[in-house]
């Protein structure tokens, strides 16, 4: 409880200090020093000095997002089915990524499935089978944002299932993984990665921003002081439902323009796709995607 109340202290204090937020409307935020310095939270433990420039980014998503389009009709051409888990920590840029990913797709045959917190109905039920009505048919591609792998993050970490909840979770989810992969739907897992003080930076930016403020959820107050349980929760994940007909991706998000070119990236060149163009799409940076349980945050 008291350490609930540090990070509203740390934001009300960032704030009396005269911190604020800047960056253009159509940019993504910057928290600035009271002597309107970028605070560089993004640097800790980063391979890279400096962010992706603006334009590289524009042009690399461009791009990428016409090489997914390519592959969209594919998927339609080709009656395939994807489905795309996107996870991380609070304030990872998830939902940026996501944003960039259908930003240009035909929303007929690209859908985002962003569950509220389960009902008590829902809470009764088998834990897949809310997210199971939301998998794809035929030439669909859906994006998850959070999935069912609440049971092993949030779920876990705050206490919200038990024990043999999470047990069951941890055996079953595997399962259905080889049950969707031998039935035809494609598993993509991916998990963004954000270091502790770039994460606390993206907090205060979201309570110092007005049209922001209403993504600071209790959840992420709660979730600063719990970085090492999460951490813990992440690693046991990783260990336990890394299979080979569902990987887990690690991609490095303490930089978000290079995050997301390198998601877009990753995910198209698992596929050989009609008219694939191999100077845009190939591997992605290794030192912004990989695998397994070392990565940070
Ligand atoms: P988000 O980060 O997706 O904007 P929150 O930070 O508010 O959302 O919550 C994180 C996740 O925890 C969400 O997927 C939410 O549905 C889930 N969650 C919140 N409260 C509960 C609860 N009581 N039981 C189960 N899941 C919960
Ligand atoms: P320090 O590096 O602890 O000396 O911090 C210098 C200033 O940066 C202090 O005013 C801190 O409040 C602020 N600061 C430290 N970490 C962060 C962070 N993650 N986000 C925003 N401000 C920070
Ligand atoms: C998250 O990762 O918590 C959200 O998707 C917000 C974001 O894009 O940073």
């Amino acid at each position: 409880m008291t350490q609930k109340m540090g990070l509203r202290e740390f934001i009300d204090d960032l704030q009396a200090k005269g911190y604020t937020v800047g960056g253009s409307k159509q940019e993504d935020p910057v928290l600035l020093m009271p002597d309107g310095k970028a605070v560089e939270t993004w640097k800790e433990g980063y391979p890279y000095d400096e962010l992706m420039p603006r334009e590289e980014y524009d042009e690399e998503k461009y791009r990428l997002q016409v090489e997914l389009l390519k592959f969209q009709y594919w998927a339609q051409d080709e009656r395939r089915k994807f489905v795309v888990l996107f996870e991380g920590r609070d304030a990872a840029g998830k939902g940026g990524t996501i944003k960039r990913f259908t930003e240009h797709l035909n929303p007929r045959g690209a859908r985002v499935v962003a569950l509220n917190k389960p009902t008590d109905r829902e809470a009764g039920q088998w834990h897949f089978q809310r997210y199971v009505q939301h998998l794809p048919t035929d030439g669909e591609i859906v994006l998850f944002d959070r999935s069912w792998y609440n049971r092993a993050g949030v779920e876990r970490v705050m206490g919200f299932c038990s024990d043999e909840e999470y047990e069951v979770f941890m055996d079953q989810a595997p399962k259905l993984e080889r049950l969707l992969s031998e039935s035809g739907v494609h598993v993509t897992k991916l998990w963004f990665s954000v270091t502790q003080q770039e994460q606390r930076t993206r907090f205060a930016i979201r309570q110092l921003d007005p049209v922001r403020r209403w993504k600071l959820s209790p959840m992420d107050l709660e979730s600063l002081d719990k970085w090492e349980a999460y951490t813990a929760a992440k690693e046991e994940m990783f260990e336990r439902t890394d299979t080979k007909h569902a990987r887990w991706t690690t991609v490095r998000s303490n930089d978000k323009k290079r995050a997301r070119v390198n998601a877009l990236r990753f995910f198209l060149d698992q596929f050989d796709y009609e008219g694939k163009d191999t100077g845009v799409v190939h591997a992605p940076d290794k030192k912004i995607v990989g695998r397994g349980k070392k990565t940070v945050g």
